[in-house]
């Protein structure tokens, strides 16, 4: 599509698909992956928070332990703790672009790759802060990230164990 437009356009340059490619591969991973460390972050400090997501997916994976859409869609208090997290922590927090006219964006996939990765870890860990890591300070790189990274602890937990 980029290839088509610049050829119809002499303003689309070759410059212009490359950085556009760059956009596509940094939304896809880096955001997702800020978005999914910075929520394990929130879960990791705020532990009754972390135990009623925990109570979901157990009750979910305990139905069906294959995850397929349906799965996924029902982990509505994990999208609540996603959301709130992207919130508090915006993976992206500035996008130098203006729109001329409204556009609905297509997050649904990364909500989605989010909460198979967040939902595996929390089947099997049970997740708390490292101390003295216990407070993130900012540092923007295009992405959020932590200053001094994300430090947490994995405990094992095993299936129906609450915390
Ligand atoms: C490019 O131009 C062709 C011919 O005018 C048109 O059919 C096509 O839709 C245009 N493509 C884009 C992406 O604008
Ligand atoms: C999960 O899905 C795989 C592949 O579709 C299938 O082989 C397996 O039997 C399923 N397991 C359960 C518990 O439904
Ligand atoms: C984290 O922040 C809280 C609240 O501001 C503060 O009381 C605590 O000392 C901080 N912890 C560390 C390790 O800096």
């Amino acid at each position: 599509m980029f290839i088509e437009i610049s050829e119809n356009s002499t303003d689309f340059t070759d410059d212009d698909i490359i950085n556009e490619a760059i956009t596509f591969m940094l939304a896809g991973q880096d955001s997702v992956g800020a978005g999914i460390a910075f929520t394990l972050f929130y879960l990791a400090k705020h532990v009754e928070i972390q135990m009623k997501v925990i109570q979901e997916i157990d009750s979910i994976y305990e139905r069906n332990s294959n995850l397929s859409i349906t799965e996924l869609n029902d982990m509505i208090f994990l999208e609540q703790c996603l959301k709130e997290s992207l919130r508090l922590a915006p993976s992206v927090p500035i996008i130098s672009r203006v729109l001329t006219e409204d556009v609905v964006l297509g997050f649904k996939f990364a909500i989605l790759e989010m909460k198979v990765i967040i939902s595996t870890i929390l089947r099997y860990y049970k997740i708390s802060l490292a101390p003295p890591h216990e407070n993130l300070t900012f540092s923007y790189k295009t992405t959020l990230k932590a200053k001094d990274g994300i430090w947490l602890c994995l405990k094992p937990r095993h299936k129906g164990m609450s915390i």
